[in-house]
C-alpha cells in the first residue's frame, strides 16, 4: 500500500472507530522491517517514528541526509505491504530538523515546545502548523511535561496538562493531534510506586478538544523481558511500565496514537544478550540479528492487539 501522505488519514479513522494506532520508534533498517512485518501480519495501520536523534544517527550526523534516507526506507518498504504506513517526526524541538523532515516528505511532525511557557508553546506550534498544513501534512504538539506524577498537588498541577489550556491551544493553533501529559514518562523506569495516570484529566482534555490524543511514554516494560535481560547480566532493577488495563482505559477515553520505543529496545537488548550468551563463537551478525528481530516483531504485534488496531487496515 502506498505510503500515507498525512498521518491524519490514519488517526481520523482510529478516532471514529475508537482504537489506537501504535507509533513505533526506529533507528535502523532492521527495527523498521520488524515493525512493518508485524503490521502486515496483524493487518494493522502503523506509524513509524524517528526522534531527532534517530535522524542524526541515520544520516551519520547530517540531518537532511538522515531525514531523506528515513523517508526513502519507509516508502520503499511501505510499497511491499498491504497496510497504511505513515512516517512521523517524534519530539521535534530543533526548527532545522522539523524543516528537514517536512522537506524530506514525512507524513507528520511533532513540535515539542512543551518545555516553554504556554504562550510560547502556542506560538511555536502555530508557526509549524502553518508550514506543515501548507504542504498537506499533520502536526502533533504536547501540553504539560512528561514526568511521573508526584504526590505533591502543587507539583502535579505544574507537570500535568491543564484541560482549559488544551481547549485554547487547539483552537488557536489548529494542531491535528495533542499529547496531554497525564502522568507517563519516557524510558524503562516510569513509576516509583504503583502506576498512576490522571484519567479524569484525560477525559476533560478530550471533551475540550475533540481531536485525536497521543499517549507518550506508553511502554508496558514487560517484566518477563526485564527478567530475561537481568538473567543475562543487565542492570534494570525497578524497571516498570504502564499496565495493559490502563492503556485500554486511555484508549476508551480518547487516546488514538500510542508511542512505543522502550518496549522494542528492552526486547532487543534482552534477546541480544541471550543470543550472545548462548552462541559464544557466532560472529555472523545476521545469525545474531535474525532471531532477535523475530522477538521485536512479536512485541509489536502484541501491542497492536492491545491497542485494537489489528485488523483495522
Ligand atoms: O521519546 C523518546 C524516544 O524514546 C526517542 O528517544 O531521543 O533516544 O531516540 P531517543
Ligand atoms: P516509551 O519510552 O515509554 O517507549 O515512550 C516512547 C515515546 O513516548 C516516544 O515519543
Ligand atoms: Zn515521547
Amino acid at each position: 500500500m502506498p505510503y500515507v501522505r498525512s498521518t491524519k488519514e490514519i488517526l481520523e479513522k482510529a478516532s471514529k472507530e475508537g482504537y489506537a494506532v501504535g507509533a513505533f520508534n526506529f533507528n535502523n533498517l532492521e527495527f523498521l522491517q520488524a515493525i512493518l512485518a508485524a503490521a502486515e501480519e496483524e493487518k494493522a495501520p502503523v506509524i513509524v517514528a524517528t526522534s531527532e536523534g534517530a535522524i542524526k544517527y541515520i544520516g551519520r550526523g547530517n540531518i537532511e541526509a538522515g531525514a531523506k534516507l528515513a523517508v526513502e526506507m519507509v516508502k520503499t518498504l511501505a510499497e511491499k505491504v498491504s497496510v497504511p504506513v505513515a512516517l512521523h517526526l517524534d519530539h521535534g524541538r530543533d526548527f532545522n530538523i522539523i524543516m528537514a523532515a517536512i522537506r524530506a516528505g514525512y507524513s507528520s511532525v511533532m513540535i515539542d515546545a512543551s518545555h516553554l511557557p504556554f504562550e510560547e508553546n502556542l506560538k511555536e506550534t502555530k508557526r509549524i502548523v502553518e508550514i506543515a498544513h501548507a504542504v498537506g501534512i499533520a502536526v502533533e504538539a504536547e501540553l504539560g511535561k512528561l514526568k511521573g506524577i508526584e504526590d505533591n498537588v502543587v507539583e502535579r498541577e505544574s507537570v500535568l496538562v491543564d484541560p482549559e489550556e488544551a481547549r485554547v491551544f487547539v483552537k488557536e493553533t489548529s494542531v491535528d493531534f495533542l499529547a496531554p501529559a497525564i502522568g507517563t514518562s519516557h524510558g524503562a523506569f516510569k513509576f516509583k510506586g504503583e502506576p498512576v495516570l490522571d484519567f479524569e484529566r484525560l477525559k476533560k482534555v478530550k471533551e475540550n478538544t475533540g481531536i485525536p490524543l497521543v499517549l507518550h511514554g506508553a511502554s508496558m516494560v514487560p517484566q518477563d523481558m526485564v527478567e530475561l535481560a537481568k538473567q543475562y547480566g543487565a542492570e534494570l532493577s525497578g524497571a516498570k511500565g504502564v499496565p495493559e488495563d490502563m492503556l485500554k482505559k486511555a484508549i476508551e477515553l480518547g487516546i488514538n496514537k500510542i508511542n512505543i520505543d522502550t518496549d522494542l529496545r528492552i526486547t532487543f537488548v534482552a534477546y541480544m544478550r541471550k543470543v550472545f550468551a548462548e552462541n559464544k563463537s557466532e560472529i555472523d551478525p545476521r545469525k545474531i540479528f535474525d532471531p532477535v528481530f523475530v522477538k521485536v516483531k512479536e512485541i509489536v504485534k502484541e501491542r497492536m492487539r492491545i491497542f485494537g488496531s489489528s485488523g483495522k487496515a
